[in-house]
C-alpha cells in the first residue's frame, strides 16, 4: 500500500466526505423511492462535489448528471441510413429506449455516437485505423449493434454497447482530459460475464494518433482475461490498467495476487492515477461496496513514471486500435483530478441505487426449455430450423411429420456458451452438438470446447425485427442475425455483400417464433 501522505488535499477530502454523504443520500433516497431514478445527484454531481469533476461522461443507459436531459447516444438504421438521438426520458433519468425501438422497428440499428454529457463534446464515434486496421471500410472499426445488449435500469428497458471483436469507439481530439502526468480518475460499468482474452477491452485515456507511442502513453480501464502482459489471482477476468505495452494488475509487471478474478453480471471497474500513485478498484454494480485491488506506486518497470498520457478516449479497443477484444459497456466517466475513495464509494452507492438488472430484458426462450424455431416470413410459416447431420436448413414440420423430422427440428435452449445473458441451441437428438455459424452459415457441430466455438454458437435474443417472436444476434457478429434464405440458414446483416444479406424480407427472415419443441 502507498504510504499515507498528510497533505492539505487529504484534509480537504475528509471535509468533503460529509458533503457527499448529504448529496448522495438525496440521490439514493429519490431513486430508492422508485421515482424513475430522477435522482438529484448522479455520478458526475458526486464527482463534482468531491472536487474532481467529470470531463467525459458516456452512457447509453442513463443520465450521469441529475439535470442532464440532452442526447445520450445516436443510432443509425439500416433501412434508410437516417439517424436518431436517444435522450433520457426526463432530466437525470434513464434512456428512452422506446424511441429507439420504434425508430429501429423492422430494420437494424447501429450506435453511431455516444455523446459526452459534460458539455465538453468528448463524444465517442467510430474508431479510425491506427497501429491496426479495423474491419470496416477504410480500416475503421465496426459500430455496435444498438439492440445487442438489452438490460434494465430501475426496471426500465435500456441498451448497452455490445463490443464484439472488431468494434471500437474513439475520440482523438478531446477537451479537458488528463495529459502527461496529470491526475485523473475513471469508472465504467461493464457486463462482467462478457469478455475474452483479446487485446484490449478498454475505456479511458489513450494516444491521440491511435498508435502505440510507448510505455505510459495510455491510462485506461481494461477488463478481460488477457494474460499477455499481466494478470491477477485465479483464472480471470480481471480489472487491470492499460498503461500501454502493459496491462497492469499492480506494481509488478506480470502477476499481482491482490487483483482478484471478478465477473459480476454488472461490474463497476475503476482505475485512477496521479504522479507516482495509482489504484484499481471494483465491485458489484448491483450491490455492496467497492474493493481496492491495488493502491500504490507506479509499476516497477521503466517508462511508467512519470506518465505521458495523451488524452484521447477509447472504448472497446487498445491504444493502437488493437481490435481483438469483446465486452459490454453501459456507462463510464473520466475525471479531472484524482478522486478520493470516498467519492468513488458514493458513486458506487448511486450505481447500486440505479438498479441495473436483466429481468425480461431479452424476451428470448427460457434456458432449459425445448423449442422448435418457426419462420415468420409469409412464404414459410410452416418451416422450422432443422438439421440433418451437420447440415442446417428450414424444413416443413407438422403433426404428421416423422419422428425423425420432428426430432431434427427440436433444440434445448442453453445459457449462451460464450455469454450467459444470451442462448445456445443444443440439438435434442445430438447431445453436445449446437447450432453454430461458420463462414456465416449455420451448421450443427459438436462443441469442441474452444472459445471460437462458444462464440459461434451463442446468439443474443431480442424482440423479432418484424415484431413477431425473437431475432437472434450472433454473439461475435452482433449486426448479423439468424436468417433463412432459400431455405438455408445463415447469420445475415441487413444489407451486405452476401446474397443472404439482401435487405428484402430481412426483418421477416430474421424473426422466429420459439414454439414448443416438436420432440
Ligand atoms: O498495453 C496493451 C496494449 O498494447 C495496448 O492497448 C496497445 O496499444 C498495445 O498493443
Amino acid at each position: 500500500m502507498m504510504t499515507q501522505r498528510p497533505t492539505r488535499r487529504r484534509l480537504r477530502r475528509a471535509a468533503l466526505a460529509g458533503a457527499f454523504a448529504g448529496a448522495l443520500l438525496t440521490g439514493v433516497l429519490v431513486a430508492g423511492a422508485g421515482t424513475s431514478q430522477a435522482a438529484t445527484s448522479q455520478p458526475c454531481d458526486i464527482y463534482a462535489a468531491g472536487g474532481t469533476p467529470c470531463v467525459a461522461a458516456h452512457s447509453t443507459t442513463r443520465a450521469l448528471y441529475g439535470t442532464y436531459s440532452g442526447p445520450l447516444y445516436q443510432v443509425r438504421r439500416a433501412s434508410d441510413n437516417t439517424t436518431r438521438d436517444i435522450a433520457p426520458v426526463s432530466a437525470g433519468s434513464y434512456a428512452d429506449a422506446a424511441t429507439q425501438d420504434s425508430f429501429c422497428a423492422g430494420t437494424s440499428c447501429l450506435i453511431t455516437i455516444i455523446y459526452d454529457q459534460t458539455g465538453r463534446n468528448n463524444r465517442l464515434t467510430q474508431a479510425p485505423p491506427g497501429g491496426f486496421n479495423g474491419p470496416a471500410a477504410g480500416g475503421y472499426d465496426n459500430l455496435a449493434n444498438a439492440t445487442a445488449a438489452p438490460v434494465t435500469v430501475g426496471g426500465h428497458k435500456v441498451y448497452g454497447v455490445f463490443v464484439a471483436p472488431g468494434t471500437g469507439y474513439r475520440n482523438n481530439a478531446t477537451n479537458g482530459i488528463a495529459r502527461g502526468d496529470q491526475p485523473e480518475g475513471m469508472y465504467a460499468i461493464f457486463d462482467g460475464t462478457h469478455y475474452n482474452g483479446g487485446c484490449c477491452f478498454d475505456y479511458g485515456n489513450a494516444e491521440t494518433n491511435s498508435r502505440d507511442n510507448g510505455n505510459g502513453t495510455m491510462e485506461a480501464i481494461y477488463f478481460g482475461s488477457n494474460k499477455v502482459w499481466g494478470y491477477g489471482a485465479g483464472n480471470g477476468p480481471w480489472i487491470m490498467a492499460d498503461l500501454e505495452n502493459g496491462l497492469f494488475s499492480g506494481v509488478n509487471q506480470r502477476y499481482n495476487a491482490g487483483d482478484p478474478s471478478i465477473s459480476h453480471r454488472f461490474l463497476t471497474a475503476i482505475v485512477k492515477g496521479e504522479p507516482n500513485h495509482w489504484a484499481i478498484r471494483g465491485g458489484n454494480a448491483q450491490s455492496g461496496a467497492l474493493g481496492t485491488f491495488y493502491d500504490g506506486a507506479r509499476p516497477n518497470v521503466a517508462g511508467y513514471n512519470p506518465m505521458k498520457k495523451e488524452g484521447a478516449i477509447i472504448l472497446g479497443i487498445g491504444g493502437d486500435n488493437s481490435v481483438g477484444a469483446a465486452g459490454t459497456f453501459y456507462e463510464g466517466v473520466m475525471t479531472s483530478g484524482y478522486p478520493s475513495d470516498a467519492t468513488e464509494n458514493a458513486v458506487q452507492a448511486n450505481i447500486v441505487a440505479a438498479g441495473y438488472g436483466t429481468s425480461g430484458s431479452t424476451g428470448g426462450p427460457a434456458v432449459g426449455s425445448n423449442v422448435s424455431l418457426r419462420a415468420t416470413t409469409a412464404c414459410c410459416t410452416t418451416r422450422y430450423i432443422s438439421h440433418s447431420g451437420a447440415t442446417v436448413s428450414t424444413q416443413v414440420v407438422s403433426a404428421s411429420s416423422s419422428a425423425t423430422d420432428k426430432s431434427n427440428a427440436s433444440f434445448t435452449v442453453r445459457a449462451g456458451l460464450a455469454n450467459s445473458a444470451c442462448v445456445s441451441f443444443e440439438a435434442r437428438n445430438a447431445a453436445g452438438s449446437y447450432l453454430r455459424h461458420q463462414n456465416y452459415q449455420l451448421f450443427l457441430h459438436a462443441n469442441d470446447g474452444s472459445a471460437l466455438f462458444a462464440s459461434d454458437a451463442t446468439f443474443c435474443p431480442q424482440t423479432g425485427r418484424n415484431g413477431q417472436g425473437n431475432s437472434f444476434a450472433s454473439a461475435n457478429f452482433p449486426d448479423r442475425f439468424i436468417r433463412h434464405y432459400n431455405n438455408n440458414v445463415y447469420i445475415a446483416s441487413n444489407g451486405g455483400s452476401n446474397a443472404w444479406d439482401a435487405t428484402g424480407l430481412w426483418a421477416d427472415d430474421v424473426s422466429w417464433v420459439p414454439a414448443p419443441a416438436w420432440a
